[in-house]
């Protein structure tokens, strides 16, 4: 069996080892061919195909692919860009290591807040007694409840913040307060400190924060988007962090990567611009998903039951 492999930015060798392992591990015999840079561009007859960001040229050659999967969480982009014939399954990966670091990231950009961490380093304050904020803990407010959602607000939980979760659909979470749908969005919104967006990108999540919901966050609120930068409508942002609405925003994501050397928010004061970092895929776990659902499809599980398997209609 022939596995084509397409990382495009993301490094070659560290996958091709990794998913070789992988699939070694789980007794696949596959041979994972780079498919990037061949010559000549014929078929090498793939079966399946583990992409990031592929040219559409991949689903023109290669005619015997079942399935393709996304070396990422998110598949905006492959659905945006339109390259994958609808007749091709997609599987996402779900997790695969990244929710824990996403929950990481966030949990750090909250405490970087919240204790005032800013004040310190080169040049910065040099004073025993500087002020340990002890206030009444924020609530952060969580946006999307999927592996990545989910992790997030535990991991915040975990450090007693108070906790809420909203998704597009009813969630029931023992410990935390949920919220679901658009008609309960401007309630979750007013009583989030702490905005996360962890949400997918969708025809229903692009531009959803916009002025509108986001000045129902409270006074002050800080917003930090692991998500994607198109949920945001960046001048509403910037406009409401400028009139004293918001108290700042920590963006790991954004409508244009890498984010143009002229956009506003890298000298705004009140935001912190990271450059897409918070959730790399972490090749050794994504290669043992992706092995164990290629080992469930030839056993002759459905493709639809696999976690991960992107519905289109819904975007991912
Ligand atoms: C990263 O942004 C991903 O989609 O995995």
């Amino acid at each position: 069996m022939k596995v084509a492999l397409v990382t495009s930015s993301m490094p070659l060798a560290p996958w091709q080892h990794g998913i070789a392992r992988a699939f070694s591990e789980a007794g696949l015999a596959a041979e994972v061919v780079p498919w990037e840079g061949r010559q000549p561009r014929s078929a090498i007859g793939a079966r399946y195909a583990l992409v990031w960001l592929p040219p559409a040229e991949l689903f023109e050659v290669e005619h015997d692919l079942e399935v393709v999967f996304n070396l990422g969480a998110g598949v905006d982009r492959l659905l945006a860009n339109a390259v994958v014939p609808e007749r091709l399954p997609i599987v996402r990966l779900v997790d695969a290591g990244m929710a824990p670091r996403m929950a990481e990231y966030v949990c750090f950009a909250i405490a970087r807040a919240t204790r005032g961490l800013e004040r310190f380093g080169p040049g910065g304050l040099r004073d025993w007694n500087a002020s340990r904020p002890r206030g009444k803990p924020p609530t952060v407010g969580v946006l999307g409840a999927g592996a990545i959602g989910s992790k997030i607000a535990e991991a915040a939980a975990m450090f007693n913040y108070p906790v809420r979760v909203w998704s597009r659909t009813s969630r029931a979470f023992a410990s935390m307060e949920s919220f679901a749908g658009l008609e309960q969005l401007d309630v979750f919104l007013a009583g989030s400190n702490f905005l996360v967006n962890a949400l997918p990108l969708t025809r229903d999540t692009e531009n959803l924060l916009d002025r509108a919901r986001l000045s129902k966050l409270p006074e002050g609120a800080h917003v930090i988007n692991v998500g994607r930068g198109a949920t945001i409508v960046d001048a509403d942002l910037l406009a409401l962090l400028d009139d004293g609405h918001l108290g700042g925003a920590t963006l790991d994501v954004f409508r244009v990567e890498p984010l143009p050397d002229d956009d506003p928010y890298w000298s705004h004061p009140k935001v912190i611009v990271t450059p897409h970092l918070s959730g790399p895929t972490p090749v050794a776990p994504a290669a043992t998903q992706i092995a164990d659902a290629i080992v469930q499809l030839e056993r002759g599980v459905p493709v639809s039951s696999l976690p991960g398997y992107v519905d289109r209609a819904r975007g991912y």
